[in-house]
């Protein structure tokens, strides 16, 4: 898919006051600090359309953009970052498991998770909810310009062989590193073959 243009619409922490048009809708989602803004930058080619940060905790909404003029990328807030208060932590939990539960426009998530790190809890737990909620998602392993090609592979080995104590197959997965731009073809062909079906 060639992004012909990308724009950001709006933020707010209300799923029922996210945007009307229904059009096909794919989320980013995953713990703090994953690396899911820079993601979407990549794959839209823009430096700063998505705000980025070294500290975690950066995105605090659901942020809408609307690409092509024709289907909407969300970035969410990270899950699981211990210096969040409790308080807020609670209210991202509520915002974000509403916008799961409401957005009919949702056609697929992206659950991100760093491609260094053995499976996380609560990475494994937030898939199964969506599972239980019958919501589609893909996962994409970020950062993989942080491992050597042999660590990678063993990584993504032990984290299939995880998945598949609990599902019957691997869920489709994609590997990126939004340094360099790896991934972004086969994320944006899943994304228009989907919108295309
Ligand atoms: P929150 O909004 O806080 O939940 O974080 P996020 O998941 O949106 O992460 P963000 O994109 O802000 O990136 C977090 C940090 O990781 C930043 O310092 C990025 O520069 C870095 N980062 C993100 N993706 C990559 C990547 O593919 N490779 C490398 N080397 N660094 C990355
Ligand atoms: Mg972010």
């Amino acid at each position: 898919m060639k992004i012909k243009a990308a724009e950001f619409v709006m933020s707010n922490s209300d799923v029922a006051k996210c945007p009307t048009a229904r059009l096909p809708e794919y989320a980013f989602i995953g713990r703090s600090n994953v690396g899911k803004s820079s993601l979407i930058n990549m794959l839209m080619q823009r430096k700063n359309l998505a705000k980025t940060s070294g500290r975690p905790g950066k995105t605090q909404l659901i942020n809408h953009f609307l690409i092509n003029k024709n289907w909407h990328l969300v970035d969410l807030p990270g899950y699981g970052y211990a210096k969040v208060s409790k308080k807020s932590k609670k209210t991202f939990q509520k915002f974000i498991t509403e916008y799961f539960k409401n957005r009919e426009q949702l056609v697929s998530a992206f659950v991100l998770v760093d491609c260094r790190h053995e499976p996380q809890t609560i990475d494994l737990e937030f898939m199964e909810w969506l599972g239980e909620n019958q919501l589609p998602f893909a996962i994409i392993f970020t950062k993989a310009d942080k491992l050597k090609p042999k660590a990678l592979e063993r990584n993504l080995k032990a984290y299939q062989e995880k998945m598949l104590e609990s599902w019957v197959e691997m869920p489709q997965y994609f590997v990126t590193s939004s340094t360099h731009a790896t991934g972004r073809d086969e994320v944006l062909n899943y994304i228009e073959q989907v919108n295309a079906a």
